[in-house]
C-alpha cells in the first residue's frame, strides 16, 4: 500500500489579534487600531499548510463544544482536511490565542490551551491504524508533552516519518530523538534544546550537530530572515530567505513545517523540501493572520517561477 496521506496531531486555536501602536505599560489602557479573528493554532496551521500543497491531510486534536470549536472544524473541512479524529471535548473550551502586534510588526502571543490541553495518550492509541497508512506524522508541542511523546513513539513504530516542530520550546527526553525523522526548531527553540545560542550559520551548525548526535535523521533550523539551515549525516546546506515585504510573521514557522512535510511525504529530497518550504514561508510573512497567510501549491510554484 502506498502511503500518501499526512496526519497532523496538535492544537487548534482561535487567534484574537489586536494591533496597537505600542505594547501598553503596566496599568495603562491604550487604544488599538485593529482587531481580527483568525483561525490558528500550530497544529491546525500546519494541517492547512500541508493540505494547501495538494496532499490528503488528516487533523487530530480536540476542540471545545462551543462556537469557536464548531467554526474550526468547519474551516478545516472547507480546506478538504479529514476531521474524523478531531474530538469535541465537553469539559474544556476551545483553545484561544491572544496576539498583540505593535506598529513595527512584532508580535506577542498568549495561548490559553483549553481543549488542546486535554489531548491524551489514549487519543493517540486510536490513531495507530491511521498512522500506519500515512507517509508522515507531523507534531508540535502545543498539546500535553506526555501525549506528544506517545504520538512520536507510535508514529515511529507504525513506520511513518515523524516530523516534530518543537514549538513552543520545551525540553525533550533523550530517547525521543531517535524516533524523529526531521526536527524543525527556530533559533530560540534550537537554543533551548541544545544550549547553543543560535545567532548565525556557524552556531546553527553547532546546534544541529548536537541534535543529529542525539539520533534525529535530519535537522532543519529555521533562521527567520536568514532562511533555513539543514544538516543530515550526508551533509549540510543553507537556503537563504527570499527578499519580501514582511507584514506579519505569525505562522511563518507553521507554514514552513507544513510545506516541508508535504514535500517529504511526496518523496522529495530534504533540500528540495526546504527550498520549497522557504518559499512558502516567505509568502506567508507578506500576509496577515495565521491560516489566511498560508499559500497554495500554485502560489508557491508561481513565486518560484515554476
Ligand atoms: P513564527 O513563530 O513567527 O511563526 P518561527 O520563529 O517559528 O516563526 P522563523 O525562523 O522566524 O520561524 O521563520 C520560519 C521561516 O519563515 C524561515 O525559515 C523563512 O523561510 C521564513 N521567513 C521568516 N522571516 C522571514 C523574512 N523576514 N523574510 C523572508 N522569509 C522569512
Ligand atoms: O504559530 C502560530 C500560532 O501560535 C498561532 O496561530 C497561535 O494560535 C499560536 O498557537
Amino acid at each position: 500500500m502506498q502511503r500518501t496521506k499526512i496526519l497532523v496531531i496538535g492544537s487548534l486555536n482561535m487567534d484574537l489579534v489586536v494591533h496597537v501602536p505600542r505594547v501598553p505599560n503596566n496599568g495603562e489602557t491604550l487604544l488599538g487600531t485593529e482587531f481580527h479573528r483568525y483561525f490558528g493554532g500550530k497544529g491546525a496551521n500546519q494541517a492547512v499548510a500541508v493540505a494547501r500543497q495538494g496532499v490528503r491531510t488528516i487533523m487530530a486534536g480536540r476542540v471545545g463544544a462551543d462556537a469557536f470549536g464548531q467554526d474550526q472544524v468547519a474551516k478545516l473541512q472547507e480546506e478538504g482536511i479529514e476531521t474524523d479524529y478531531l474530538l469535541v471535548d465537553d469539559e474544556h473550551a476551545s483553545g484561544v490565542a491572544f496576539i498583540v502586534i505593535d506598529a513595527q510588526g512584532n508580535n506577542r502571543i498568549m495561548v490559553v490551551p483549553g481543549a488542546n490541553g486535554a489531548v491524551s495518550p489514549r487519543d493517540i492509541e486510536a490513531l495507530e491504524p491511521v498512522m500506519a497508512e500515512c507517509s508522515c506524522v507531523v507534531i508540535q508541542l502545543e498539546i500535553p508533552l506526555e501525549t506528544v511523546f506517545a504520538a512520536v513513539r507510535s508514529a515511529h513504530a507504525q513506520g511513518a516519518k515523524v516530523i516534530l516542530n518543537p514549538a513552543p520550546a520545551q525540553p525533550l527526553p533523550m530517547d525521543l530523538y531517535p524516533c524523529l525523522t526531521v526536527i524543525t526548531p527556530n533559533e530560540s527553540e534550537a537554543q533551548l534544546l541544545t544550549g547553543v545560542e543560535v545567532t548565525d550559520l556557524a552556531t546553527a551548525r553547532q546546534a544541529a550537530q548536537v541534535l543529529l548526535d542525539r539520533g534525529v535523521l535530519a535537522v532543519v533550523i529555521t533562521l527567520g530572515s536568514q532562511g533555513a539551515y539543514g544538516l543530515t549525516l550526508s551533509g549540510e546546506f543553507h537556503v537563504p530567505a527570499h527578499q519580501v515585504n514582511v507584514v506579519d510573521t505569525v505562522a511563518a514557522g507553521d507554514t514552513f513545517t507544513g510545506a516541508l512535510a508535504a514535500l517529504i511525504g511526496e518523496g522529495h529530497s530534504l533540500r528540495e523540501a526546504v527550498e520549497y518550504a522557504n518559499a512558502a514561508a516567505a509568502i506567508a510573512v507578506t500576509r496577515h493572520g495565521a491560516q489566511p497567510s498560508v499559500p497554495t501549491k500554485a502560489e508557491v510554484l508561481r513565486f518560484l517561477g515554476k
